[in-house]
């Protein structure tokens, strides 16, 4: 098992100001397109978040992010009801509860918006979306690699990583010439990530879709530890490109949620609840080594273990505080929020 601490060492020395805050999961009843949806938390709000204001946002892919204000007594309820998401049908989203300092909790799983009979997209927003950014050579992102993002502002986006299931950080920028920046891809290596362009002159923020790395993973990135296996990582880079097909990334996915399970830990504020994480890692019979240099043995073993699920990231006992936020605030629209309890 030292495996699992190697790798909860690569995370942490990822430099992400590690937090584990978050236990906190987000899950979302079945999403219809302009219908209400229940939102529901599991875990541990931080006492102090009942002082400040709390907001869900909305990540679809390919997009443009919204931002849903939630009431005061989020911190005090086990979820809320949204009188819709403002996301068309078809379109796949993640979602994050953030504070002002930053996203307090994991990074949900990915949930699709289906149509609804008779379709209804009078919440849609009306503004077609033009991208500002675009990342060159979108096929080819590895491992600790750099990618280059071009934009039309005067200064380069922030690029915010997003894990489903997993966490979220800052990407560090390695370079930036006019229009183009360069980034580093601090991401696990077939790890499934959304990146989030945060504008930094006032145009609008801006999504991409669901990427998956990649052939050629280098480890540069990540602390090199010595009782890691040298000799396998060598051979890493040789391994054919695994054609991966739809289905086995959500298998894929399934079985990341393992290694989103482990990441839990540096999220975002303060180191915490270590013996907590320790339980965590230990109780999961994972093999990190296998998710690293076999990815294509690796992807069988998901499937050989049929029904038989990983640990279940939500599983909600019932909702009993919940209560009703209706025409939500987005960033992008002006809706007025009206409060109704249940
Ligand atoms: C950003 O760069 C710093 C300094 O080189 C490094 O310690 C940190 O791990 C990097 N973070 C990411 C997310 O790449
Ligand atoms: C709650 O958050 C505060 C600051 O954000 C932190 O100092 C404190 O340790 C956290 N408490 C718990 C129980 O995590
Ligand atoms: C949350 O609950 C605590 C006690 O359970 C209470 O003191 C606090 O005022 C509540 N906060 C809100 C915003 O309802
Ligand atoms: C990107 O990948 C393609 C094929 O997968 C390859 O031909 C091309 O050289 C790669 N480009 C870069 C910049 O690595
Ligand atoms: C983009 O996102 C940042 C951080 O989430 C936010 O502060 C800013 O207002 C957003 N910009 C737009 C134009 O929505
Ligand atoms: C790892 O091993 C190399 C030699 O094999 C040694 O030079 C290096 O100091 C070791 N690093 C650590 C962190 O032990
Ligand atoms: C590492 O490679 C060396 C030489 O190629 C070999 O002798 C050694 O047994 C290998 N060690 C492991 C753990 O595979
Ligand atoms: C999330 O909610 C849906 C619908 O309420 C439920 O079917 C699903 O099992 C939940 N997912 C988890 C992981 O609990
Ligand atoms: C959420 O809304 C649904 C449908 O409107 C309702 O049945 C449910 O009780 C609400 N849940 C809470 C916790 O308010």
């Amino acid at each position: 098992m030292f495996v699992v601490p190697s790798w909860l060492f690569i995370l942490l020395s990822l430099g992400l100001q590690a937090a584990l805050c978050h236990s906190l999961k987000l899950n979302i009843s079945q999403v219809t397109e302009c219908e209400p949806v229940f939102v529901s938390f599991r875990g541990q709000f931080n006492s102090s978040l009942q002082q400040v204001p709390l907001s869900l946002q909305i990540f679809p892919f390919n997009s443009t992010p919204s931002l849903i204000p939630l009431p005061s007594y989020t911190a005090n309820s086990t979820g809320v009801n949204v009188t819709f998401l403002p996301i068309p049908a078809n379109t796949e989203f993640v979602a994050t509860l953030a504070s002002p300092s930053g996203i307090i909790s994991v990074v949900s799983d990915v949930f699709e918006v289906s149509a609804g009979s008779p379709s209804n997209t009078a919440c849609l927003p009306r503004t077609t979306f033009t991208p500002s950014f675009e990342i060159q050579n979108p096929a080819n992102l590895s491992q600790c690699e750099d990618f280059t993002v071009s934009y039309s502002g005067q200064s380069p986006p922030v690029v915010e990583l997003f894990n489903p299931r997993g966490h979220a950080y800052t990407l560090n920028l390695t370079s930036s010439a006019k229009n183009t920046a360069t980034y580093n891809l601090a991401a696990i290596r077939q790890s499934q990530i959304m990146l989030s362009f945060i504008s930094t002159d006032g145009v609008q923020n801006q999504t991409s879709s669901l990427l998956t790395g990649d052939a050629f993973s280098s480890t540069s990135c990540f602390p090199q530890s010595n009782k890691t296996d040298q000799n396998t990582s060598k051979s890493k880079s040789d391994t054919p490109k695994s054609s991966i097909s739809k289905g086995t990334i959500i298998g894929l996915s399934v079985g990341l949620g393992a290694v989103a399970l482990l990441a839990i830990p540096m999220v975002w504020l303060v180191v915490r609840e270590r013996r907590r994480r320790r339980r965590i890692a230990t109780s999961v019979d994972f093999d990190g080594s296998q998710m690293e240099r076999q990815p294509s043995s690796y992807i069988p073993a998901i499937e050989k273990k049929g029904p038989s699920p990983p640990p279940p990231f939500f599983g909600y006992p019932g909702y009993t505080e919940g209560q009703y936020v209706k025409d939500p605030v987005y960033v992008s629209e002006k809706y007025s929020p009206t409060i109704r309890s249940k």
